[in-house]
């Protein structure tokens, strides 16, 4: 068996619930013969994305390779990230929602790592006998497998009603294949989760299912889903639908793909056509769908000529001195 990298992330309290977890998974797949890595992402110093787009203007005008100017700590979660093969990330949840730290965290990740933009700059450049190493790294390509883990305190499911679906937006930006999902809810019936023995085993079981496709031998068993819930959603597997208003189609938020919505023995169906799914952003085509929109739609400098006095009339509106 050959051995993988198997990463794990939490957002989580230094030993609490959601490390625990995510480490008892890790421990799995040590079990398995693989190497393993955690990171406590709130140990690091990593700035939020100022927004300047360097990242992917490198990589459209073929000057750069997809890197942040801002020098911090994402550089240990960006290496640590190349050398997986899968990951396993876990956030509390905090309003809803993955934990602020956690968005700031793909927010860095996010288009610099893009792999339809990586690809495309990387051929490019190869074409144009650039050397490799002025190329986005050759890695970003690497096939990988991903589990997600959220963890709220709430007695009542709907309190983390964005947390797993908010938390491809780790996975989304590199193609990582998610293949398990686990929502633990009702945390705060237990001091720990150490004494919730259920969810530790299910914890296991996530392990195992990252080690098993990890040795997949094709991709069909590579990328199964393995989570307890088909969901609405046949890509991602979530249960979140978007109303468009637009007769009975729905969207998945996650992956932006549209279905139609019927109700059969009471019970709402959804179909998604063959060709939806292919477009999810969660694929290849979805991405590249996106980063063709970017390149060709994105207004440059000077369609307004007068902006730069336009925006004067603004610079200290409502700024105290
Ligand atoms: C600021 C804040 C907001 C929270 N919001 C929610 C919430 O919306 N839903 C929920 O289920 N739990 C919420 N919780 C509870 C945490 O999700 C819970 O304590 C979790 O176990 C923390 O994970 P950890 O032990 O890994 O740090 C919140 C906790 C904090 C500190």
């Amino acid at each position: 068996m050959e051995k993988k990298n198997v990463l794990g992330i939490s957002f989580g309290r230094k030993l609490g619930n959601t490390e625990v977890m995510i480490k008892e998974a890790l421990l799995e797949c040590e079990k398995a013969g693989h190497t393993i890595r955690f990171l406590r992402a709130d140990d690091l110093n990593i700035h939020i994305c100022t927004g300047c787009i360097s990242c992917v203007v490198g990589m459209i005008t073929g000057r750069g390779k997809g890197c942040c100017p801002l020098k911090d700590d994402f550089h240990i979660i960006d290496e640590a990230l190349m050398e997986s093969d899968a990951v396993i990330i876990g956030s509390p949840v905090y309003e809803m929602t993955p934990t602020g730290n956690f968005k700031v965290v793909c927010d860095r990740i996010g288009p610099s790592h893009d792999i339809s933009f990586r690809k495309t700059c990387y051929e490019e450049g190869l074409a144009a006998k650039k050397d490799k190493s002025e190329l986005p790294d050759e890695r970003s390509f690497k096939k990988r497998v991903g589990a997600l883990v959220t963890v709220g305190g709430a007695m009542t499911e709907n309190w983390l009603s964005f947390s797993l679906p908010t938390m491809y937006a780790f996975t989304m930006s590199m193609g990582i294949d998610v293949i398990d999902a686990y929502k633990y809810y009702g945390a705060m019936a237990y001091e720990h989760v150490l004494g919730n023995i259920p969810v530790m085993e299910r914890m296991k079981k996530l392990g195992q299912h990252i080690a098993e496709a990890l040795s997949a031998e094709d991709e069909e068993s590579r990328t199964r889903w393995r989570g307890d819930k088909q969901g609405v959603c046949p890509v991602c597997h979530n249960e979140l639908l978007e109303v468009t208003h637009r007769g009975t189609e729905v969207e998945c938020p996650v992956c932006g793909i549209s279905g139609n919505l019927s109700i059969e023995n009471r019970e709402i169906l959804v179909s998604f056509p063959k060709e939806q799914i292919a477009r999810s952003r969660l694929y290849y085509a979805g991405k590249l769908e996106h980063s063709t929109e970017i390149k060709t739609c994105a207004a440059g400098p000077g369609q307004i000529p007068d902006l730069k006095e336009q925006k004067e009339r603004y610079r200290n509106v409502g700024e105290r001195k």
